[in-house]
């Protein structure tokens, strides 16, 4: 398997371009099928997850053509399958949005369950409530979610009980062709649901009110093919600023979006970041020390949960105590067991965690624990002294496109090294006949 090797302390300088939204990118693929023609997408972050939906794509019977590193090409006239198999639905959470897409076009989905991070449990009753209010017939057996609508999809009012990002898509998704007008009201506001009503329009459909608390669709009978470009990464972005301040470097992202940037921006500048910025770039620099505070994450424009792994990493070395309060999930702390390995002094009561800051952080041997987790053992070892070993790395890969050759790029020294399958106990999570000069304590 493969790992990390990190060598802290380094400060990082230079910059980094940051890529296509990968939040978007899983959303988009499966929504060109709805155009029944050739979409280009361009602007496409090259992760797994990206692989594995247009995977799914191919098995329905689309084409997909690679045009470059970020463009693809998707020709779904003769898609004909609405069965998604199982071995690649499991291996990411997106893969669900195939259930708006496919009963969107065809009146009928059978999708399993999604894969994805685990922070306890994911329920998808809204996603399910909204397909029943557009008139689909709804079964759950076997892991496997299947949806009809015999008399074909009309349009609804869809009042969501919770603000989630996915049963706002997924219901964008069957939306646009029902029949009628359908209205989402609580809908989910972050940057990736606006970019995908922005390509539904290109393709033909009518989507108004997105990045508000109410998006109506009046359903269309036709699309048809378009070529689109996705938003940069709000979240890629987020976690290189947090590098770079928790590192005390100085760094120029581009190809950001500083308004999709802003809770992020704020926070760090209570802590004593300095930030600039310029119409797709932003500057992120620090002289004095990072300075402790207080985040609750909740949906956009709030503080994005996403990024609150990496903040903890950054919260480490403040001064004072930092708190961060989970607002959307049950349990996303799974990685403050493993960046207390390196030294961190943290505590988490439910949906609390609180983080006294320490002087320095030291390296070890640790685990991604799930895709954002695994950014904030990068950011921990980038500022921790010595070598910190990361393992699960196929975590951070599903979501971050060249991480290493990026933070590579500004000055940081990590390798990415092979080691045998059994190289750690399962027991210790350390190699298996550790010794002292393997850099773990
Ligand atoms: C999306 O997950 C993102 N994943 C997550 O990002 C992100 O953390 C989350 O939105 C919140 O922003 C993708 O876009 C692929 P939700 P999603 O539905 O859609 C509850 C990452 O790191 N809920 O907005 O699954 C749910 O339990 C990943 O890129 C219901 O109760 O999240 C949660 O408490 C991790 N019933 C809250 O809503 C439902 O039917 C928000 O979930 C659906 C959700």
């Amino acid at each position: 398997m493969d790992i990390f090797v990190v060598q802290g302390g380094q400060k990082l300088k230079g910059s980094i371009t940051v890529g296509g939204a990968k939040n978007a990118a899983v959303a988009i693929i499966p929504a060109a099928i709805l155009s029944g023609d050739i979409c280009r997408i361009e602007n496409l972050p090259t992760i797994s997850d990206v692989e594995v939906i247009s995977k799914i794509l191919v098995q329905l019977g689309a084409k997909v053509k690679r045009i470059s590193s970020s463009v693809i090409e998707i020709d779904s006239r003769e898609l004909n399958s609405t069965q998604v198999s199982q071995e690649l639905a499991r291996n990411m959470r997106a893969s669900y949005y195939m259930l708006g897409a496919l009963l969107g076009r065809f009146g009928h989905a059978r999708v399993p369950m999604p894969g994805g991070c685990y922070f306890g449990v994911r329920p998808i009753d809204q996603h399910l409530k909204g397909f029943e209010a557009l008139g689909a017939k709804t079964g759950l057996r076997d892991g496997i979610i299947s949806l009809t609508a015999k008399d074909g999809l009309k349009g609804a009012c869809v009042p969501l009980d919770v603000v989630s990002v996915g049963a706002t898509i997924n219901i964008m998704l069957a939306a646009v062709r029902a029949k009628g007008l359908t209205v989402i009201e609580h809908a989910a506001k972050e940057p990736h649901i606006v970019d995908l009503a922005n390509f539904l329009n290109s393709m033909g459909a009518d989507v108004r009110g997105a990045g508000t608390d109410v998006i109506k669709i009046r359903g269309v009978s036709k699309m048809h093919g378009a070529t689109y470009s996705i938003i940069p990464d709000q979240i890629e972005a987020g976690t290189y600023m947090i590098a770079a301040a928790a590192t005390g470097g100085d760094i120029t992202i581009k190809n950001v979006t500083p308004k999709h940037m802003e809770s992020i921006s704020k926070k760090l500048m209570e802590m004593g970041v300095e930030i600039y910025e310029y119409d797709d770039s932003m500057r992120i620099t620090r002289s004095g020390p990072l300075k402790a505070c207080n985040v609750t994450t909740m949906p956009h424009p709030g503080f994005p949960t996403d990024m609150q792994p990496q903040m903890a990493a950054a919260m480490s070395i403040a001064k004072g105590v930092s708190s961060i309060t989970e607002g959307v999930w049950e349990n996303r702390f799974q990685y403050v067991e493993e960046l207390k390995k390196l030294g961190v002094n943290a505590e988490v009561q439910g949906r609390v965690a609180k983080f006294t800051g320490v002087e320095k952080l030291i390296g070890n041997h640790v685990k991604a624990t799930d895709l954002r987790g695994g950014a904030a053992m990068v950011i921990a070892a980038l500022i921790a002294e010595g070598e910190t070993y990361i393992r699960e790395i196929y975590h951070i890969e599903r979501g971050y496109e060249q991480l290493i050759d990026k933070l590579v790029g500004v000055g940081a020294v990590i390798d990415r090294r092979t080691v045998p399958d059994d190289f750690y106990s399962e027991k210790t999570g350390k190699p298996d006949g550790c010794n002292a000069d393997c850099g773990c304590n």
